[in-house]
C-alpha cells in the first residue's frame, strides 16, 4: 500500500502526528504508512495556537521541512478552542493545489507538444562492447511526466534506460546518437517545446567491428569521431519552438552554462554540477541552476527531479508568455495602420 500511493496527504496534521513523524515513530496505520512511503507527503497542520507556537512543535516543523515534507500552512482565525491565531487548517482548495503541485498536474501546457530527449546513448565498438555513460534517464522522464501532467502531448525519445516510461507519452526508444537525432528531427516540426535532457555521447568509435575485438598485448588506441550535437542542430533548425538545453558540469557551472546558452542560441539552460551530492546521474534528486538569456540566473535548492521538472516547465511557460506578448506588441501597430 505505502509503495502504491502517489501522494500522501495528512489533513489535519495534529501536533501529536507531526511529533511522531518527525521522530520516525510508526505505532499506528497513519504513521506506519508515512514512514514506509517514498511518495511526497503533504501535511496540513491544525491545532490550538499555543500548541502551534510551542518550541517543540516549531522544532518538529523545522525537522520535517528539512526532510522534504511539504506543508500547507495553517490559516489565522478563530480556532475550535475559542482562541485567535494561527492553527486553523488550510482551505481545502489550497490543499488540493498542493496535491496538484506534488503530482505535477495542471493544464497550462494544454495544446503544446513537448519533445523530450532522455537517458544515455550507446555507441557500439564491436559485437559486444559500446561507449556509454551513467545517465539513468530520470531527469528526462520526470520532464516527460510533468509535461503530460500539465496537459501537453509528449514525445519522449529515450536512450537505453531501466525505468518505466510515464503513462500517456509516446515513447521512441533509441540506442545511438544517430538514432536519437533521427527521432528528434522526425518530431521537431510538430513540437512547440523541446527539452534536450539526454546525456549524449560526444564521440563514437570511428570503426565498428562486427567481430569481438581480441585482446592484444600493449597499450591500445581507440579512434573516435565526433557525433552530431543534437541540441545545437535543433536550435539551428527551430522555428517557433522554445528550446531548453541541459549542462552537466564539474566546475564553473554558471560560466559554462552561459557559454552553451550563447553558442547554441538557447532559450534556457538547466545546469547542474554532477559532483555535488544529491545532483546529477543516478540520484532521485537534483540541484540545478536555471540560466536565462540576458544573464539572469536562478539557483534552485535540492529537490526531487519531478519538482525540478515542474520548475523548468514554469520557466518555459513564462518564456512563452513573454514571447507571445512581445510578438503581439510588435504586430499591434501594423494592425492599426
Ligand atoms: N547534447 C546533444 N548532442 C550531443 C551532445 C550534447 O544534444 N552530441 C546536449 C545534451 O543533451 C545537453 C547539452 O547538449 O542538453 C549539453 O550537454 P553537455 O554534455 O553538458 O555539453 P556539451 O555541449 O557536450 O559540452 P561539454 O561536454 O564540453 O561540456
Amino acid at each position: 500500500m505505502a509503495q502504491a500511493i502517489d501522494v500522501l496527504v495528512i489533513a489535519p496534521a495534529t501536533a501529536n502526528v507531526l511529533a511522531k513523524i518527525a521522530h520516525g515513530e510508526a505505532d499506528d496505520f497513519l504513521t506506519t504508512t508515512c514512514l514506509a512511503t517514498k511518495a511526497p507527503v503533504i501535511l496540513a497542520p491544525a491545532m490550538n495556537v499555543n500548541m502551534w507556537e510551542n518550541p517543540a512543535t516549531q522544532e518538529n516543523l523545522r525537522i520535517l521541512r528539512g526532510r522534504g515534507f511539504r506543508f500547507v500552512e495553517p490559516g489565522v482565525g478563530y480556532l475550535a478552542c475559542g482562541m485567535m491565531g494561527p492553527g486553523r487548517m488550510a482551505e481545502v482548495e489550497d490543499i488540493a493545489r498542493a496535491v496538484y503541485e506534488a503530482l505535477a498536474l495542471g493544464d497550462d501546457l494544454n495544446g503544446e507538444t513537448v519533445l523530450v530527449t532522455a537517458g544515455p546513448t550507446e555507441e557500439p565498438l564491436d559485437a559486444v562492447r559500446f561507449l556509454g555513460n551513467r545517465s539513468s534517464g530520470r531527469m528526462g522522464y520526470a520532464l516527460a511526466k510533468a509535461s503530460r501532467g500539465r496537459g501537453a502531448r509528449v514525445i519522449l525519445v529515450s536512450g537505453p534506460a531501466a525505468i518505466e516510461p510515464p503513462q500517456g507519452v509516446l515513447i521512441e526508444r533509441v540506442r545511438t546518437t544517430e538514432e536519437m537525432a533521427r527521432a528528434v528531427f522526425q518530431y521537431l516540426d510538430a513540437s512547440t517545446i523541446v527539452l534536450i535532457a539526454a546525456a549524449v555521447a560526444d564521440f563514437r568509435p570511428a570503426a565498428l567491428s562486427s567481430q569481438k575485438i581480441k585482446k592484444q598485448s600493449g597499450a591500445q588506441t581507440l579512434d573516435l569521431v565526433p557525433t552530431l550535437d543534437i541540441l545545437a542542430e535543433v536550435a539551428r533548425r527551430r522555428t517557433r519552438q522554445v528550446v531548453v538545453g541541459f549542462a552537466a558540469e564539474t566546475g564553473n557551472l554558471v560560466e559554462n552554462a552561459r557559454s552553451k546558452l550563447e553558442a547554441k542560441q538557447l532559450d534556457l539552460v538547466v545546469a547542474n554540477d554532477v559532483t555535488e551530492p544529491g545532483a546529477g546521474f543516478g540520484t532521485e534528486t537534483n540541484i540545478v541552476t536555471l540560466v536565462f538569456p540576458g544573464g539572469r540566473v536562478e539557483k534552485l535548492e535540492k529537490m526531487e527531479k519531478l519538482d525540478v521538472a515542474g520548475r523548468v516547465l514554469d520557466a518555459v511557460v513564462r518564456l512563452k508568455k513573454h514571447r507571445e506578448h512581445a510578438l503581439s506588441a510588435q504586430s499591434a501597430p501594423a494592425a492599426s495602420r
